[in-house]
């Protein structure tokens, strides 16, 4: 970096990190004005800012007693880089996955009772957190590759991975509320999107539409069809509605682990020919936009937002294929 940081504006729109720096020096961004960048967006007051959500004060995390049964990366932040063998759950498994899916969606309705303008997302972090304990469950999220907190909360234009922090909602956001549980050794994980008073008819829209995807993605489950059906059902409503689909994030495997190999894309992806078969349980979780699908990642590494600053919803369950077609297990 050299002086020309002094009597040069950053533009509105700034470089990708491989991109050359906006100051003309041919240097890449990431490696010239971004660090700089980021510190003077800290600095400026709120006045000054540009409109939308921003980092806020995050609490120290919190504690699980020790009777709970953790998953193995409670402590160390890192899950075990294996994975199942098969995406077809036991009997067993199915049973317990039925009950911590609906202790998941218990914590869900309990913690969405309380949105509000003025609690903020760490009060409501606060809430999840003691009736996922009460359960005897473990709140998946804290320490999953570092996550900081119990639940996710992403506000408006965050996509996902929202990280709860001293901000209190305000009357016109939405906010989604991502609850997955650690219960009788298996994971169940739902999301929803909540008005926080009254919104703008575009982002009551927003939350119908993304709600409907998310029902027209589990119609599409059925035993011998590719995966790559839930996406094609899913963006064609979104299309229809003249918005846009995330790609970054997709549904996934569920069960022992909280994540495995098997992606659901939420757009229709050819590539994703896995056949659906009795006994897999994934998540369905579309993120659509009321701009376009590209994203961006804070520095804090976790909150996804739109490039374009558009809002955007999601919402999620956890399903088992059945001989039949599909059980929504994340119901309460
Ligand atoms: N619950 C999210 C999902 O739907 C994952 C959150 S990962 C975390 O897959 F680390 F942010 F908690
Ligand atoms: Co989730
Ligand atoms: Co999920």
């Amino acid at each position: 970096m050299n002086d020309v940081s002094a009597v040069r504006v950053p533009p509105a729109v700034l470089p990708k990190p491989n991109d050359p720096c906006w100051c003309g020096n041919g240097t890449k961004y990431k490696k010239c004005h971004r660090g700089a960048d980021a510190v003077e967006a800290r600095k400026r007051g709120p006045e000054t800012r540009s409109r939308g959500i921003r980092p806020g004060v995050i609490s120290p995390m919190r504690t699980v007693p020790s009777h709970v049964q953790r998953p193995d990366y409670a402590a160390s932040g890192r899950p075990a880089r294996v994975y199942p063998p098969t995406e077809i759950k036991t009997p067993d498994v199915i049973a317990r996955m039925r009950r911590a899916c609906k202790a998941a969606a218990e914590v869900m309705n309990i913690t969405a009772s309380h949105v509000r303008p003025g609690i903020t997302t760490d009060e409501l972090d606060a809430i999840a957190h003691e009736e996922y304990v009460k359960r005897g469950g473990y709140p998946s999220p804290l320490n999953y590759h570092g996550f900081p907190k119990s639940i996710c909360t992403s506000v408006n234009e965050v996509i996902c991975h929202g990280i709860p922090d001293n901000r209190a909602l305000e009357e016109g956001d939405i906010v989604n509320l991502d609850i997955t549980i650690f219960l009788e050794g298996v994971h169940g994980d739902c999301s929803a999107t909540y008005p926080v008073g009254t919104v703008d008819p575009d982002s009551e829209r927003l939350v119908r539409v993304t709600r409907e995807c998310l029902m027209l993605g589990i119609e599409a489950v059925k035993p011998g069809r590719p995966i790559n059906d839930i996406g094609k059902a899913i963006e064609a409503h979104a299309t229809q509605n003249g918005m846009g689909v995330v790609r970054a994030y997709c549904g996934h495997g569920i069960g022992e682990r909280f994540h495995t190999a098997l992606q659901i894309p939420h757009h229709f992806d050819p590539e994703a020919k896995t056949i659906m078969e009795p006994g897999m349980t994934f998540t369905i979780e579309p993120m659509i936009t009321l701009g376009h699908w590209h994203h961006r990642v804070w520095d804090d590494g976790w909150t996804a937002v739109t490039a374009d600053g558009s809002r955007t919803a999601q919402f999620e369950h956890t399903i088992l294929v059945t001989d039949q077609g599909v059980d929504i297990l994340t119901v309460a």
